[in-house]
């Protein structure tokens, strides 16, 4: 019986028969179970000599039966390892990917290329108290200029260590901040979110500015004229870039100069570059800026007989879309991936 209970496990080819001579064997009505059951009705002699052979038998059977499945699982195992070996030379799908946005991509670019030209970037809050955001920017209490600026201001007349708090109208009061902070020389740039209270296809509640900074020694008119027009060359991309300086006012600089930047017809499209004055050309207004008032400079602990500078400010949203030919400044936070995949900013 032993014999031929073991021939049949070793020539057993599948898990399941395996199985079939598992109960045959050792199951309830199973061969070597029934010979266990005769050892109850054996005379103790008869049970010394025939117990050790049947437990032999159900030792040896359960033993091969172990052995068999082991063997049969490991080759089952070996047959699907090679059966599944991956390829990892094939393209992998690697689903949806994100990208920059618009704004974000034009503050890198203007980062970059302030970089080169020897500035750093500068931050401040964008929850700002009255004294930064207009104060020290020479626009006191009683100014108009509060008035145009749409001003969100926090509730509660004195909210903060007796200060009047709001959102930041412009990232003017960075240059402040700056000044306080740092020793001249200063070049900085500081792009970042502005809050004005106004909402149209050309004006957000919040947008996004840069501003400009560099205080020195001798600086004059000339060298903000040299600098904004490298700065628009490199931003367009473009060597016939021509820029148009107005005379203006802002309190904080003196004198104050708006810069226009001429734009070429092309299929109905604004293309910046060339004159404004050309056939098919025009202007358009992109940059605010000037020379520190001296006001500001000393309001700034310095000595504006012995420091100077310019400053400039601009919409980096409006930049965006002039660049990449957006119309809508709402569409810029929206969210829409429809906007961002057809001006080519989304995968
Ligand atoms: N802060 C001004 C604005 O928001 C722009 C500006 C910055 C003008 C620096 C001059 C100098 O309109």
């Amino acid at each position: 019986l032993k014999s031929g209970l073991l021939a049949d496990i070793a020539a057993a080819d599948t898990l399941d028969a395996v199985e079939g001579l598992r109960v045959g064997a050792l199951g309830k009505q199973g061969v070597v179970t029934a010979l266990l059951k005769t050892l109850g009705g054996m005379s103790p002699d008869e049970r010394q000599t025939q117990g050790p052979v049947i437990q032999d038998l159900r030792e040896a059977v359960t033993a091969a039966i172990a052995d068999k499945k082991g063997a049969l699982e490991q080759a089952a195992l070996d047959a699907r390892l090679a059966e599944e070996r991956l390829d990892m030379t094939l393209p992998a799908d690697i689903g949806p990917q994100g990208s920059v946005h618009p704004v974000s991509q034009v503050m890198d670019e203007l980062a970059e290329i302030f970089a080169d030209l020897g500035f750093s970037v500068a931050t401040g809050p964008e929850i700002e108290d009255d004294w930064h955001n207009f104060t020290a920017l020479n626009i006191p209490e009683t100014h108009p200029a509060r008035a145009m600026h749409d001003t969100f201001y926090f509730p509660g007349e004195t909210a903060r260590d007796g200060k009047k708090m709001l959102l930041r109208t412009h990232t003017s009061p960075v240059q402040i901040r700056t000044m306080m902070n740092e020793k001249p020389p200063i070049r900085i740039i500081a792009p970042g979110r502005v809050y004005r209270s106004d909402s149209d296809a050309t004006h957000t509640p919040m947008f996004h500015q840069i501003e400009g900074l560099v205080i020195d020694r001798g600086i004059t008119l000339g060298h903000l004229k040299w600098t904004l027009e490298t700065f628009l060359k490199a931003f367009f991309e473009r060597d016939d870039i021509v820029l148009r300086l107005r005379p203006s006012y802002f309190p904080f600089t003196e004198p104050s100069v708006e810069v226009d930047v001429g734009y070429t017809l092309v299929n109905g499209q604004r293309v910046i570059g060339g004159s404004g004055n050309d056939k098919d050309g025009g202007w358009l207004e992109v940059l605010g800026s000037g020379m520190v008032h001296r006001k500001v400079i000393e309001a700034c602990g310095l000595d504006p007989d012995e420091w100077q500078g310019f400053a400039f400010g601009t919409g980096v949203d409006r930049l965006a879309m002039l660049k990449y030919g957006m119309n809508d400044l709402r569409a810029f936070f929206d969210g829409d991936l429809r906007w961002l995949r057809h001006y080519g900013f989304s995968a």
